[in-house]
């Protein structure tokens, strides 16, 4: 399926729509929204969404949220793109409001990397508009000054990222708590989508980082302060597509807690941190239109790269095309005394492959 020529802002629009609603689709459900007039959901209101009684009532309490959460459903998009620009799977969204398509109810490791990017996406956004007292329920974290280690030089001080708020937000607004299936399989999709949320959420405590700033005579640094600081939206990323990589298949029938697949396994505990899946994933080669996969006929690829993006695992070992382009570009500069600079204008032909 093709994405639309919609916007990434409409998506956004989607995605919170999407967010809001899920708790009361069951697979697919939701399509009824299906409709591409983005325009109706920039004037929503929580009233008129189709809410669960508790979230009308987070929507209603905290409509000055809506910007963070808008936010973080951009950060989690752009940045499951980022990580995954190079691999058969690339995280295209469309227009509809499903939309991350087949993936997002599949049950798959990308079903997993989804959630789980989302709500951290949520707590970074929630927990930056906190620290920029932007809120009035949440600030930064002011308990830890006054305490740290003098003896060995530095101590805490100044404004902590507190990323509690934002965990509770992020839980409270995805976690479909109050949902209660009859479908078979559903149940277990659901736990799997609450553990990944979860682990989601424990990426972005799990990087956080310490600043410190020295002070002391002439920057001496005899004495330094220190913060707690949330990481770049980028090292989350990267922290959860380690933890894409190394996903743990679980059996789709538990009772209580959820079992590795792997019969040899079973008795390692499955830790927060790791992302879950219950189903094996297409290999993305061939396009698929009933699942939505456009395959990788027409991707571009590197040709001498041995990983993801090499034309060999791309392509599925189809092969590729070789394309002749012109680059031109300004070079050879030189300053021309008195005052500008002249270039000579570059051709160059590069090859580029695409997929067959
Ligand atoms: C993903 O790949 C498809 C081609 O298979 C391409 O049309 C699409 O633009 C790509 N999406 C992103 C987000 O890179
Ligand atoms: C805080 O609010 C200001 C003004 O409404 C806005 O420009 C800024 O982006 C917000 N910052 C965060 C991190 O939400
Ligand atoms: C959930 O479903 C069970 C049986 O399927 C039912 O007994 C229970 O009342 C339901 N709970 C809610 C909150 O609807
Ligand atoms: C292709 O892959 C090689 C080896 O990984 C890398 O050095 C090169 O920059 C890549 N080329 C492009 C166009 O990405």
């Amino acid at each position: 399926m093709e994405s639309t020529g919609l916007g990434l802002n409409a998506i956004y629009h989607l995605f919170l729509i999407w967010l809001f609603i899920c708790p009361l689709c069951s697979n697919g459900s939701w399509m009824w929204l299906g409709f591409t007039s983005v325009g109706v959901f920039e004037k929503m209101e929580c009233a008129h969404l189709p809410l669960t009684h508790k979230q009308k009532d987070l929507c209603t309490r905290k409509p000055h949220l809506l910007p963070s959460v808008k936010e973080g459903a951009r950060l989690g998009i752009t940045e499951c793109q980022t990580q995954f620009k190079q691999e058969r799977w690339n995280c295209s969204t469309r227009g509809d409001p499903s939309v991350f398509g087949y993936e997002l109810t599949s049950g798959t490791k990308e079903t997993a990397f989804i959630y789980a990017i989302m709500a951290a996406g949520l707590v970074h956004a929630v927990t930056r508009a906190c620290s920029a007292g932007n809120m009035t329920e949440c600030s930064c974290d002011t308990s830890l000054p006054g305490t740290g280690s003098p003896a060995e030089g530095w101590q805490w001080g100044g404004c902590s990222d507190d990323i509690a708020y934002g965990t509770w937000f992020s839980r409270r607004f995805i976690d479909n708590s109050a949902k209660n299936t009859s479908i078979r399989g559903e149940d277990a999709l659901l736990t799997m989508n609450q553990h990944n949320s979860e682990a989601g959420r424990q990426a972005v405590a799990k990087t956080m980082l310490t600043d410190c700033r020295c002070h002391g005579v002439s920057g001496s640094c005899a004495v330094k302060t220190c913060w707690r600081t949330i990481a770049a939206f980028e090292r989350v990323g990267a922290y959860l597509k380690e933890r894409y990589e190394t996903s743990v298949q679980v059996v789709d029938r538990f009772k209580r807690k959820v079992r590795r697949k792997e019969k040899d396994h079973r008795h390692m505990p499955i830790t927060k941190e790791e992302l879950i899946f219950l189903n094996k994933s297409p290999n993305y080669c061939l396009e698929d239109r009933r699942l939505g996969v456009t395959g990788t006929r027409g991707r571009r690829c590197n040709r001498t790269s041995a990983g993801p993006d090499g034309c060999n695992l791309l392509c599925c070992g189809r092969g590729y095309n070789t394309h002749v382009v012109r680059h031109v570009e300004r070079c050879e500069c030189k300053f021309v005394w008195c005052c500008y600079v002249r270039c000579r204008r570059c051709e160059t032909m590069n090859d580029m492959h695409t997929c067959k």
